[in-house]
């Protein structure tokens, strides 16, 4: 039996559909939350709502596209409407593009600012009403590649150090009203998106980012382990935690 610090709460995961995303809502819901699972895969949205059912949870899916811009800010209307409260926001959702720099083309710039920064914008403009109101809180998804910055991914690491940025600033403007906002910053772990991701040619090994030292597992950490960060940050546990990065990398970085 999970530990309930999320009884009577309301939270919406987005990128709910897959990996950290759906690993997250469940762990969530196991913890009491009612969930919103929000994504762009509103199929994988429902089969996250269903494992959560059926494991004995509350659950409700919601579909929208953060390429869309307006779309997250209504996305957060609809899931305000379902419970007229929200107590916590994950902003999860994400998309990973690599290519060499001097290939970018301006929308390849755009799209990739869209959904993993401009979204977190809307997300958590929209949300901010409600959150004040049950000083609720904020996690969204950074990344080390937002603190190092990485090879091959620039747009990609800008909007991540941007999600940073955004957190500690917001975590700053709304301490007095009793609002958090805090960033999990994971290294490489095991999704689709790290298993999925289009090799550039011509890479050099040398300028890629260290690898994962903790245990050996350099294929980086499970689902479930950066899901216990999120749910740590939003939960009570981490009452006075708030505009802080919790780098999840397994000691890559470290030394
Ligand atoms: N996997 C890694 O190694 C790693 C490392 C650091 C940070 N992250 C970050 O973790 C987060 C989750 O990634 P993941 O590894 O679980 O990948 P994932 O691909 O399994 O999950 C990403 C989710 O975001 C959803 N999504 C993508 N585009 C969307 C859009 N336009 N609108 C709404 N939803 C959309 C996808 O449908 C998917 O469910 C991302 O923000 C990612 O940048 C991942």
């Amino acid at each position: 039996m999970d530990a309930q610090r999320f009884g009577g709460k309301v939270a919406l995961v987005t990128g709910a559909a897959s990996g950290i995303g759906r690993a997250s809502a469940q762990r969530l819901a196991r913890e009491g939350a009612s969930v919103i699972a929000a994504d762009k895969n509103l199929a994988g949205a429902q089969d996250t709502v269903a494992a959560i059912r059926g494991a004995g949870g509350r659950a409700e899916a919601l579909g929208f596209d953060a390429m869309i811009p307006g779309a997250s800010a209504r996305m957060v209307d609809a899931a305000v409407a379902l419970h007229g409260r929200l107590d916590v926001v994950l902003n999860i959702a994400g998309i990973y593009f690599k290519a060499h720099y001097d290939a970018l083309a301006p929308d390849d710039w755009n799209r990739i600012l869209q959904v993993n920064l401009n979204s977190v914008f809307e997300i958590t403009q929209r949300a901010l009403p409600s959150l004040v109101a049950t000083r609720g809180n904020v996690v969204s998804t950074g990344s080390i590649a937002g603190l190092d910055g990485i090879a091959y991914a620039a747009p990609y690491a800008a909007a991540k150090a941007g999600v940073m940025a955004l957190t500690k600033s917001l975590a700053a403007e709304y301490a007095h009203q009793g609002v958090r906002f805090n960033v999990v910053c994971p290294g490489r772990v095991q999704t689709q998106m790290s298993q999925g991701i289009a090799p550039v040619a011509d890479v050099r090994p040398d300028l890629l980012p260290p690898s994962p030292r903790l245990l050996g597992l350099e294929a980086g950490a499970s689902t479930d382990q950066v899901a216990g960060t999120f749910a740590y940050l939003a939960s009570d546990d981490a009452a006075f935690v708030s505009g802080s990065v919790v780098v999840v990398d397994g000691a890559a970085r470290a030394g």
